[in-house]
């Protein structure tokens, strides 16, 4: 563990982070590091499938607040790995969750848009009900209820089509293939919102602090929505602006049906309203496109 937190705010605040390699789990590694007393756990050093070196390593371990960025996020994968979806998705933060009531410590899970089964036409809120079409939703809806069923002052965060520096995505894809090819395309007919690693970095500490402390789910994303092609095209877009050398500069549309090699079915409509998050903390976030801009100049125009 590294020395006592920097920020006066939150006094020592000692901070866990599970799955700190991954996407998002590095961000908020990196974001912490120099604000909390923060330490991180990757698989290498915690596998999640050993449930009894989970709970030992854990509860040797001094935490206020465990944040859960770990998860089994292959959805095809989990179609065919139906029990370590439910393993790691679904049994291990509810664990977690028993864990941190024993410390009397807050668990931040985090979780997804694919709950959703995608018929609705409007942004959904954290009170529609969930009814996931594939193995990884379930297993993550699951998650969310273990999670909850042991205390409900732990918080469940939905996030959705996560970007950000630490691990490639879709967006990363797109720019590749733009600089690589002379055409490059995207599913023009599924709608959702990019999520900046960055921006729910800077999202959570407002449920560190005891006066946010708010128990439940809570949907988090940037603002607004958009199909992976508008998606593909912005990026492709403050790519050109930072003038950086396209083979491509304009996204093709593909349908949804069209991706024959896609085992789980998606959900077609997943944007998440970020309202209640806005009323919890008084701060929207900010907008997808600002998030997919800001990426690009700070990670792509120097390179
Ligand atoms: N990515 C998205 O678009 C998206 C959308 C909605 C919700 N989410 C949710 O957001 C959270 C963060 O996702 P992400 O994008 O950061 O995913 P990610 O990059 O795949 O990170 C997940 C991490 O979990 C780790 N992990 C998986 N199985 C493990 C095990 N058995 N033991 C220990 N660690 C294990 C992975 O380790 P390895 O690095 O060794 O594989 C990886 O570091 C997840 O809860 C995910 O469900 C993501």
């Amino acid at each position: 563990m590294k020395g006592r937190s920097k920020d006066r705010r939150y006094g020592t605040m000692k901070i866990v982070i599970i799955g700190s390699s991954g996407r998002l789990g590095a961000a908020l590694m990196r974001e912490y590091r120099d604000r909390y007393d923060v330490a991180g756990f990757n698989r290498a050093q915690l596998d999640l499938s050993n449930l009894n070196d989970v709970r030992e390593r854990l509860r040797v371990t001094n935490l206020d607040v465990l944040i859960n960025a770990a998860a089994f996020t292959n959805v095809d994968l989990c179609e065919t790995e139906r029990d370590r979806a439910f393993l790691i998705n679904a049994e291990v933060p509810g664990i977690l969750a028993r864990i941190c009531r024993e410390k009397r410590a807050k668990l931040i899970h985090f979780s997804t848009d694919y709950v959703f089964e995608g018929e609705k036409r409007a942004p959904y809120i954290e009170e529609d009900k969930a009814k996931p079409i594939s193995v990884y939703g379930e297993s993550k809806l699951a998650g969310e209820k273990n999670v909850l069923a042991v205390e409900n002052r732990h918080l469940v965060v939905r996030v959705s089509w996560v970007f950000g520096p630490d691990r490639p995505s879709f967006i990363d894809g797109i720019i590749k293939g733009a600089q690589e090819n002379r055409e490059v395309d995207a599913i023009a007919d599924k709608f959702s919102t990019p999520t900046y690693t960055l921006d729910i970095a800077a999202a959570l500490p407002r449920f560190f602090a005891p006066a946010g402390d708010y128990g439940g789910i809570v949907h988090f994303a940037n603002a607004g929505e958009c199909s992976w092609r508008e998606y593909g095209q912005w990026a492709l877009d403050c790519c050109h602006e930072a003038g950086l050398p396209l083979k491509a500069t304009t996204v093709g549309a593909r349908k949804l049906k069209d991706m024959a090699n896609w085992v789980a079915q998606r959900p077609v409509y997943s944007v998440l309203s970020t309202a209640k998050y806005t009323k919890l903390t008084g701060m929207p976030p900010g907008t997808w496109r600002d998030a997919v801009a800001d990426y690009i100049t700070r990670f792509y125009s120097k390179k």
